[in-house]
């Protein structure tokens, strides 16, 4: 389908949830490119949390102090399509570490600091993108004109996350991120504030043997025969 062009409506604005692993980040680029929507990854603003609190050698379960430290650092932070900058310095490949990310995690179950990250979500949303992370279809943008629940298989998503750190980590097996993503699900599922979850309205796609293009199309699809978007 990636030889139309497509007209979003005005302001379309489109949530992709779900777990780590299942493919968001790049489903939500490519949607992004062909809708010419800003892509916004909310992962990173809770990646950002748990970074500047272990640069700042801060105990990441004292939540009074990292959410002290979070909104200083807000003050310095610029989130985009390209990722964060924090004092006009790009640091998205230092926040996409695997350490970072079981630390966001635990940053990620607070409700004060979710309510902190709630407004710069919104504030960037406002005329239109495709924003993905857990709780986008439920809490952040709930009037989403279009949204998406992705899952895949959790061996499948220890696949892809394994041929990505491999190359820098020929040690690392299957089984360990198996262990890890199970670990992380589950917190960010059983959290009690903005679990992840399949919020009722939002389009339900496995992904674990779909490539990314092919789940690509489907949301066009969706997308369109919902009349959010028309094609050129
Ligand atoms: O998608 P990710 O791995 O970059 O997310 C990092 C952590 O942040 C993950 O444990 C879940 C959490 N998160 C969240 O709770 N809500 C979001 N909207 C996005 C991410």
């Amino acid at each position: 389908m990636s030889h139309l062009y497509w007209q979003p409506i005005e302001g379309l604005q489109i949530a992709i949830d779900g777990p780590s692993g299942s493919g968001k980040g790049t489903v939500a680029l490519e949607l992004g490119k062909e809708l010419g929507l800003p892509v916004l990854d909310t992962g990173l603003l809770y990646r950002f949390t748990a970074w500047q609190a272990q640069q700042a050698e801060i105990d990441i379960h004292n939540e009074t102090a990292v959410l002290q430290h979070l909104k200083a650092s807000l003050k310095s932070m610029q989130w985009s399509i390209d990722g964060i900058f924090f004092l006009g310095k790009d640091c998205t490949s230092q926040l996409r570490s695997e350490d970072v990310g079981g630390l966001a995690s635990l940053v990620a179950a607070s409700n004060n600091i979710r309510k902190t990250l709630l407004d710069v979500q919104r504030d960037l949303a406002q005329s239109g993108c495709v924003m993905d992370g857990r709780d986008i279809g439920s809490v952040v943008l709930p009037q989403a004109q279009g949204k998406f629940f992705l899952t895949a298989s959790v061996r499948e998503r220890a696949r892809r996350r394994w041929s990505q750190l491999r190359v820098n980590d020929p040690e690392l097996s299957i089984e360990h991120i198996v262990q890890d993503l199970t670990a992380r699900d589950q917190r960010d599922a059983k959290r009690e504030c903005a679990p992840l979850s399949h919020v009722e309205g939002a389009i339900k796609i496995d992904s674990t043997i779909m490539r990314a293009d092919e789940v690509v199309d489907r949301m066009l699809s969706v997308l369109e025969r919902k009349e959010l978007i028309k094609a050129l």
